[in-house]
This record gives structure tokens, C-alpha cells and sequence, in this order.
């Protein structure tokens, strides 16, 4: 009899043993019809293969290391051979998941077994997309949530205590400042911001009782990239953990974990589920470091349906193709915008004119999709007809799908900001946000040219 046997019987006190069993993805073997779950590279085949087995009928989540980019993102992270023979990845909708035999639930709680027990701990489904993002992030693992906003609460929430202090760049997505701002603080959480990029005031900021550096890179809506290698060299000079929200990079643009970054970021709502229909988070980094993450995700609950982490898999097989689309419809609609007589200045990071396009072009593959500009001599009613005279992009928040997207920022996110607030967080009511989508790029730009021009 295991020293733990206080179980009762509400699965959720057994989440110990999944999460902890859980620290190799690539071990799991979540989608066979076998209730073998060891992870060897037989154990996951299904009855009938075994005469036609060998590497490639194994049911072993490869990573697909040495492959280009796009190998990778159709086939790591996925067993080869799926249940029925499908290609494409079986939904399970199951919020428990049955064990054959108290012996078979000893040798999980004794964590001898590695399975999944209950959904609010992992799924198959979400598991996929968390082998599959790691391999795409050159991550040792990857932890998915509901939404962008909840990996980032939940990564803080996990590694900051009441007396600890976080240091961010200021230039960021206005939710994750809000969560900082106004709600660690509830719990004794100290957040200081300093201007972004400039790292003698993120050096002077930092204290003993600092435990994390945050920025985004490049940064919401100003497109700002950061240094990385200075970046990681302060956050090592001083033992202080660093997060990088990536989102706008995504990891074709840029993988954080090989400057040496400890946690990386993205809201996957945006380019790596790409089509404007799915909300969901991931969180890169080491393993032992993620261990009381993932443990804390299990209380918290911000997990994914398989019908969701089915279309963020679905999405992520087109990903390097929406990519080189983005990166492309992004530069030369930013070039377009940057000589047209109506734009008074564009931040995109592709362009010689943006302050951080040296740092940007030495990190980065491309320069993503998002595009932010300032119309000449306007006051926010003739922006806002510019914003009405494009046909193409649709106005709506978010970015990084398929369909191009436009906005006032002003109006859409920061319309309850007094006018000193959006002047501290450089918002200006001249100000456009469009994210390029993957239509062709010479219809994007006539269509911009027609509503500048009209
Ligand atoms: C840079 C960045 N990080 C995080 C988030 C939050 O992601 P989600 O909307 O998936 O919660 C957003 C959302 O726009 C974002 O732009």
C-alpha cells in the first residue's frame, strides 16, 4: 500500500500524479486505443501492426529536430500511427479518463505510469499541441492554456510570492500591464516598468526582491524589438528569471530559448492558431522549471475542449506558409504606407526608419504582420474614415489570422483611458493598427491606397 493513500475519490486529488508524471511529453503515448501509456516505442502500436511495425508504426511523439520548419510543424509532436489509422488527429472529448484496474491506478498514483487522469490536468488533444509547440520553440516543453491572458496569470501566479518584484518594459499588451498593475499588487506583488528597451533603468530597477524580467519583443502596438542577448545577460549578471511574450514573433520569427530566455510566451489565439477562431496560450521553457506551473494550471483551470486544441493543431500545420505571407504582406505594406503622403509614421520593424530595426533584423526571421501608423494631421474622426473606407481588412481586435484586421486603438482598446493615460502608453488618436492577413498583398495595398486616398 503507497504512504499516500489519503485518495478520495474525486479524481482531482490524484492531479499530483499526472502532472508530475507528465514532465516528458514526448513520453506520453495519449491517443492509442492501448491503455499502455509507458512510452516505449512498442507500446503505443496498434493490435495488427506489429507485423509491418519498426520506427515508423512506432506511436512515440517525435520532435522532428533536424527538420525544416515546416516538417516540423506538420508531424512533430503527433504519433505516427493514430487511432482507426487517421491522419488527422482523433477529438477526445473525454473529461476522465478510465483505468482498467486499482493496480493500474496504483502504479499511476506511484507515479510508476504516465497517462492522463482527468481533463483539468491534460488531454490528449492538448498534449499534441504542447510536444508539437515545444518542437517549434526548441523548448523542452510547453504548457497550453485557455488564452494568452491566462499563461501569463498563470506563469506569474506559479513563480512570484507576496514581497516579490517583477520589472517590465512598458510598451505592452494593456491587459498583461492591468494584471500586473492592478492585481498582483492585491497580493503584495511590487511591478515596476521602465522604458522599453533601455536596460540601465531595467538594471537600476532590479533589487533582491526582483524575481522576473517581462517583455514583449517585438511590443503591442509599437512594435519595439528588444535585445534579447542584453536581455538574458541582465536577467543572468543579476539571478533574475526572464519572460519574453513573443507573440508578435511567433517562433518563425524568432525562438527566445536560444538566446537563453527562461520563459517564453505567445497567446496562440494569433498567428499559431492563425484563423481568427480559437482562443489559447502557451508557455514555454525547462521542464523543472515549468513542473509547479503546470501544477498550478491543474488547480486553476485554464485549460483547453479537444475541439479547440484540434483546430489549433490543424492550424499549426500551415503555419510556416501563413508566415512567409505575413512576413511578406507586412513589409511591403509597411514600405507602402511609409511613402504615401497621408502616413506621418509607420512602426513597423522591417523598416531602416524604426528605431529598433537594427536589433530586430540581427534577431529576426521576418517582421510578422502587424503594421502601426499615424495618419498626418488628423484628429481621431478623419482616422476613424480611413479605418471605415478599408474594404478588405474587417474592424475588429486581435491579430495574426488569415483575415486582414484593422483598428483604432484609441477607440477600440484604450477608449476608457483618460487622455494622459493614452499619452503615457503612446497611444495617439491619429493612430491605425492593422494586422496583415494572408490575402495577396497588392489587393491590400489598392485597397489601402483607396481609403487614404479618399
Ligand atoms: C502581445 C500579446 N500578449 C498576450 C495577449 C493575450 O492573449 P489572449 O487574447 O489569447 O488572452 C495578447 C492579446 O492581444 C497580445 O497581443
Amino acid at each position: 500500500m503507497p504512504t499516500n493513500m489519503s485518495i478520495d475519490s474525486d479524481a482531482s486529488d490524484l492531479g499530483r500524479g499526472a502532472n508530475h508524471g507528465a514532465d516528458d511529453a514526448s513520453q506520453l503515448d495519449t491517443t492509442s486505443p492501448s491503455t499502455d501509456f509507458a512510452g516505449d516505442s512498442t507500446s503505443g502500436q496498434l493490435d495488427g501492426l506489429s507485423a509491418s511495425g519498426g520506427a515508423n508504426q512506432s506511436s512515440k511523439r517525435e520532435r522532428f529536430d533536424d527538420t525544416g520548419f515546416s516538417t516540423q510543424s506538420v508531424h512533430a509532436g503527433e504519433q505516427r500511427q493514430k487511432a482507426e489509422g487517421s491522419i488527422s488527429a482523433p477529438i477526445f472529448t473525454a473529461s476522465t479518463f478510465t483505468f482498467d484496474s486499482t493496480d493500474s491506478l496504483m502504479r499511476f498514483v506511484e507515479g510508476e505510469e504516465q497517462r492522463d487522469e482527468y481533463g483539468r490536468y491534460g488531454t490528449p488533444n492538448e498534449r499534441t499541441c504542447e510536444a508539437k509547440l515545444a518542437a517549434l520553440e526548441g523548448a523542452e516543453e510547453a504548457i497550453i492554456y485557455s488564452s494568452g491572458m491566462a499563461a501569463i496569470v498563470g506563469l506569474l501566479m506559479s513563480r512570484l510570492n507576496s514581497g516579490d518584484e517583477i520589472v517590465f518594459f512598458d510598451q505592452c499588451y494593456h491587459r498583461s500591464r492591468e494584471f500586473c498593475a492592478k492585481h498582483l499588487s492585491r497580493f503584495g506583488v511590487v511591478t515596476r516598468q521602465v522604458p522599453t528597451g533601455d536596460f540601465d533603468a531595467m538594471e537600476a530597477a532590479i533589487n533582491p526582491r526582483t524575481k522576473m524580467l517581462v517583455s514583449e519583443s517585438p511590443t503591442n502596438p509599437h512594435l519595439t524589438a528588444v535585445d534579447l542577448e542584453k536581455f538574458v545577460a541582465l536577467g543572468k549578471a543579476t539571478e533574475v528569471e526572464t519572460l519574453i511574450d513573443a507573440t508578435l514573433a511567433t517562433p518563425y520569427n524568432i525562438r527566445p530559448i536560444d538566446y537563453g530566455v527562461d520563459f517564453v510566451l505567445h497567446s496562440a489565439t494569433k498567428y499559431l492558431g492563425g484563423h481568427n477562431d480559437l482562443l489559447a496560450g502557451v508557455l514555454c521553457g525547462r521542464t523543472e522549471a515549468l513542473e509547479p506551473v503546470r501544477s498550478l494550471r491543474g488547480i486553476l483551470g485554464s485549460v483547453n475542449s479537444a475541439h479547440n486544441m484540434y483546430l489549433l493543431e490543424r492550424g499549426l500545420k500551415t503555419f510556416e506558409l501563413r508566415m512567409q505571407r505575413h512576413n511578406e504582406n507586412g513589409q511591403r505594406i509597411a514600405e507602402f504606407l511609409n511613402r504615401h503622403p497621408r502616413v506621418e509614421r509607420v512602426y513597423y520593424p522591417g523598416l531602416p526608419s524604426h528605431p529598433s530595426h537594427e536589433i530586430a533584423a540581427s534577431q529576426m526571421v521576418g517582421f510578422g504582420g502587424l503594421i502601426t501608423f499615424l495618419v498626418k494631421d488628423a484628429d481621431w474622426k478623419e482616422t476613424s474614415r480611413i479605418v471605415d473606407a478599408a474594404k478588405i481588412p474587417r474592424i475588429a481586435p486581435s491579430l495574426g489570422g488569415v483575415e486582414s484586421l484593422i483598428e483604432q486603438p484609441l477607440v477600440m482598446s484604450y477608449y476608457h483611458c483618460t487622455p494622459e493615460e493614452r499619452e503615457s502608453f503612446g497611444i495617439y488618436d491619429n493612430m491605425i493598427r492593422m494586422s496583415c492577413g494572408i490575402e495577396n498583398t497588392d489587393d491590400l495595398i489598392a485597397d489601402l491606397k483607396q481609403a487614404l486616398d479618399a
